[in-house]
Parts: C-alpha cells; sequence; structure tokens
C-alpha cells in the first residue's frame, strides 16, 4: 500500500514541524481528514494550541474542532509519524544572508525520526537547491537511511498571505514536487486531500523553490519601483498615487503601490537567491537595488516629515507626533521586521517625541522586539500624526478625528504612508508617498 492510501486509512500518520503562520494551518485542515502529530520546539505555543488557542490570532477556536490532531514539543513523537512536513522560518541573519539553523535543526530531528518509507516535504522558503545540497545530507546522516530508495523527499512551497482571507490554503493552488516520480504523484495525492485549487506539479524540487522565491522577489522589485517613483514625484510636487491612478487606466499598466516592505517573506526572500545567485558568480543588480530602495523607505518617511515640522517653524526636539500602526502590515499582529520600527527610529534620532499606537499589536511584543512600546490612548497635542499602517479602522478616520488629535497645534502635518486618506484633508498639511 502507498503512503497515500496508508494516511487515508489512518494506518500513517502526518506530522508538521513548525506551527506558526504556515504550519498550523495546514496540520489542522489535514487533521480534518487524516491523522496529524502538531511539533513545534516552543513548548509554551504547543500548551495553547491544545487548548484550541492559536499563539498567532490567526485561526479561531472552532478551526480546531472536528481534528484528529496531537500537539507535541517531544522530537520523540515525530517517529510515530511517516508522512513529515517542515513549515519552519527561514529568516536572513544581520548580514542579509540566509540563516538556515531552524530548517537545519528541523531536518536533523526529522532526520532522527525517519524509518523506510517514509515522506519529508519541505515547505519554508529557501534558495533552488536547499533541500538537495542542505536538507536532504541531514536526514540521511541522523537516518542512516538513501534518498530515493528508503525514503522520498519534496518540496512544497506555502503561498499564503498572512490577514487575507480569500486567499488560504485550500483555495491557492499548491505547486508540488518530489525527488522522483513516485513521490511526486504520492505527495500530489496528499495535497489535493486538502487544497481545493488543485497542485501545480513542478518537475523537479529547484524548479519549485526557484518558483517560490520568484513570487516575492517580483513583488519587491516591482514595489521598489513604485518607491522610487514617489521619491522623483515627492521632487516633483506631484502625488504618486494620482499618478498610478491615471497610469492604472491602462490595460497592461501593473497595480502595484509604494510602501514599506517588511515582514519575514517580501522583504526577507529576495536576499535568499541573491545569495545563491552569487555561489554561481552572478551578482545581482535589479534585485537588490529593489531591496536598498524598500529597505530605505522608512528612514526616507522619517526625513520627509523632520523636513516638514522644520519648515513649517517647529522646534524638533519639542515635536511630538504620533505613530499609528506598528505591525508589518495591515490587518495583522505580526510585528517581526516591521519598517514602522525603522521611522520611529530615525524620527527619534532627530529628538523628536513618539507615541505609538496600533489596535492588533502586542505591546509586550514590540517591546522586547523594539525600543520602543505602545500606548494605550492618543494625546490631543501632537504636531504631525503618522498613518503608517492601513488597518482597517483607521479608514474609519476623517479630517476632524486628526483634527482632536493635533487640537493643541498650529501648522499640524497629516503623513499618510498608504494614501488612504488622499483627497480627504483639506485643512491640514498632508503628505503621502
Ligand atoms: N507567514 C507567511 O505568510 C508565509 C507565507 C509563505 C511562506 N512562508 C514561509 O514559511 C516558513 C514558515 O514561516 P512562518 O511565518 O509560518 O513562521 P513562524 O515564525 O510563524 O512559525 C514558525 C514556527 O516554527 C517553530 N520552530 C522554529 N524552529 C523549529 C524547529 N527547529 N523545529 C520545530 N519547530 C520550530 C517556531 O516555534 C514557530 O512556531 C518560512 O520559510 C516562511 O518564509 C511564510
Amino acid at each position: 500500500m502507498n503512503i497515500y492510501d496508508k494516511l487515508l486509512k489512518k494506518d500513517a500518520v502526518l506530522s508538521v514541524i513548525g506551527l506558526g503562520y504556515v504550519g498550523l494551518p495546514i496540520a489542522l485542515e489535514f487533521a480534518k481528514k487524516i491523522k496529524v502529530v502538531g511539533f513545534d520546539i516552543k513548548a509554551d505555543r504547543v500548551e495553547k494550541m491544545k487548548n484550541k488557542i492559536d499563539p498567532n490570532n490567526e485561526l479561531c477556536s472552532e478551526d480546531f474542532n472536528g481534528t484528529d490532531i496531537y500537539f507535541t514539543s517531544n522530537p520523540e513523537d515525530l517517529k510515530k509519524a511517516n508522512f513529515h512536513i517542515i513549515g519552519v522560518p527561514t529568516p536572513i541573519n544581520n548580514y542579509n544572508l540566509p540563516d538556515l539553523t531552524p530548517v537545519l535543526s528541523a531536518s536533523e530531528a526529522v532526520g532522527k525520526a525517519l524509518k523506510k518509507g517514509d515522506y519529508v516535504v519541505y515547505e519554508s522558503t529557501v534558495y533552488p537547491g536547499c533541500t538537495e545540497e542542505d536538507c536532504i545530507p541531514i536526514l540521511e546522516k541522523q537516518s542512516g537511511l538513501k534518498c530515493g530508495t528508503d525514503f522520498k523527499v519534496g518540496y512544497s512551497p506555502e503561498r499564503i498571505n498572512p490577514g487575507d482571507k480569500e486567499h488560504t490554503i485550500t483555495t491557492i493552488v499548491k505547486v508540488v514536487s518530489g525527488n522522483d516520480d513516485v513521490a511526486l504523484e504520492n505527495i500530489a495525492k496528499t495535497y489535493e486531500l486538502v487544497v481545493k485549487a488543485g497542485v501545480h506539479k513542478a518537475p523537479s524540487l529547484k524548479v519549485a523553490e526557484a518558483a517560490k522565491i520568484i513570487e516575492n522577489t517580483q513583488r519587491d522589485v516591482n514595489i521598489a519601483l513604485m518607491n522610487e517613483l514617489s521619491i522623483i514625484f515627492n521632487r516633483m510636487n506631484i502625488n504618486t498615487y494620482d499618478v498610478l491612478e491615471a497610469a492604472g487606466t491602462k490595460w497592461n499598466f501593473l497595480k502595484f503601490f509604494p510602501g514599506l516592505v517588511g515582514g519575514h517573506c517580501i522583504g526577507v526572500d529576495p536576499y535568499y537567491l541573491v545569495y545563491k545567485a552569487k555561489e554561481f558568480r552572478y551578482h545581482p543588480q535589479i534585485i537588490n537595488s529593489g531591496r536598498f530602495v524598500n529597505d530605505s523607505m522608512g528612514f526616507y518617511a522619517a526625513k520627509q516629515l523632520v523636513k516638514k515640522l522644520i519648515a513649517a517653524g517647529k522646534n524638533i526636539l519639542q515635536s511630538k507626533i504620533l505613530v499609528m500602526g506598528a505591525t508589518f502590515k495591515e490587518n495583522v499582529t505580526d510585528i517581526r521586521n516591521s519598517k514602522v520600527a525603522d521611522v520611529i527610529c530615525e524620527l527619534k534620532s532627530y529628538g523628536t517625541h513618539v507615541d505609538v499606537v496600533d489596535p492588533y499589536a502586542d505591546s509586550k511584543e514590540i517591546e522586547e522586539e523594539y525600543d520602543f512600546s505602545l500606548i494605550d490612548k492618543p494625546k490631543n497635542d501632537y504636531d504631525a500624526v503618522v498613518v503608517a499602517v492601513n488597518h482597517a479602522p483607521y479608514y474609519e478616520y476623517t479630517e476632524e478625528d486628526f483634527k482632536k488629535l493635533m487640537s493643541k497645534t498650529k501648522q499640524p502635518i497629516l503623513v499618510d504612508i498608504k494614501g488612504i486618506f488622499r483627497n480627504k484633508i483639506n485643512n491640514i498639511q498632508y503628505w503621502s508617498f
């Protein structure tokens, strides 16, 4: 009997290693159909999941209902499983180089649990070649087994978009790949159990790895172009969003917008490709330029505001600024690699006083990660307000609401990074990307 049939009959067990934004939803989705072990190294997160709580607040307790899943932080439990899915983080270090520590240590844990006939599928975003060159050797070393003959390996990138309730695991076509035809067939069938949108069979592990990395690289480069255009148009005193609206009426004009590119995907993945390209003696120019532009935008926004404060006759050292939004993007709780932190850090470096609010972010997490904290309630004496993240509740704000935040100030300034209040502000000095 093949692995797929065994999984269906619950004669085999699927494990998910790394229960974060990617791992937990896929584990729960599979657990509606087959038997699942959910493993994470963080025992406190595992305890929450045992109580039907998603530590990332993306899923609700109902999403855990009707699932056959055993949550654990004990790697020994992986021995009960036969089909392992690895969804651990793939961050970069301070030098913007890939940090494979989690993916390699997860490979070690799975390697120790591996038996003949088992499958291992990587979902973490990596550079082309990582699965074969970095991960499979660890699986083989730890298990004493041979990939291809004793166990099979696949790569199937995750494409979910945090905060997006429309594009989810079941509704996004899943790219799958395997180390041979049998692996590909079984991996495809297994994912088809949960992915209603179907699977796309990539011809090799490397193709599947490359496909994922270029999806995010393409977005990064396109947003960088919009950011560069916004710098140019700002000097020309033209509103970038007005320009994009006009240009967007052409059928083949791509709809990208300027903004802060943070988080752990778009702002990180291109560095994985840059790293690998260098091994092949190619030094990417466009990808690196895109990264440079996008990584500079937080500092750029802060400098523009400081210039405007000075032009308005403010004493910078006494200027009070409210920053609205601290997460890396709208409507999520995730604060990792948030470029709003660059805005705040740069504003503070000029000596301004900065208050920060966010309806979704956790103040404790913010304090642990950055050197600022959140305040509960904004005051009413700000010289400037920066709407840094377009969280849904902020769309409700009117000019009057902003005026209340700035009621004790002459010549206040509103910085609207995502341009959501364009054409709605008449009596406050307004600036957007
Ligand atoms: N978040 C997204 O929307 C998204 C989308 C597409 C792809 N990805 C990719 O998916 C991967 C996972 O991202 P994420 O956002 O789910 O990360 P995450 O940080 O939300 O979750 C990772 C989980 O893995 C656990 N972990 C870390 N090391 C481990 C180990 N050695 N063994 C077991 N568990 C371990 C952590 O405790 C955490 O719970 C990354 O490669 C990321 O680039 C993420």
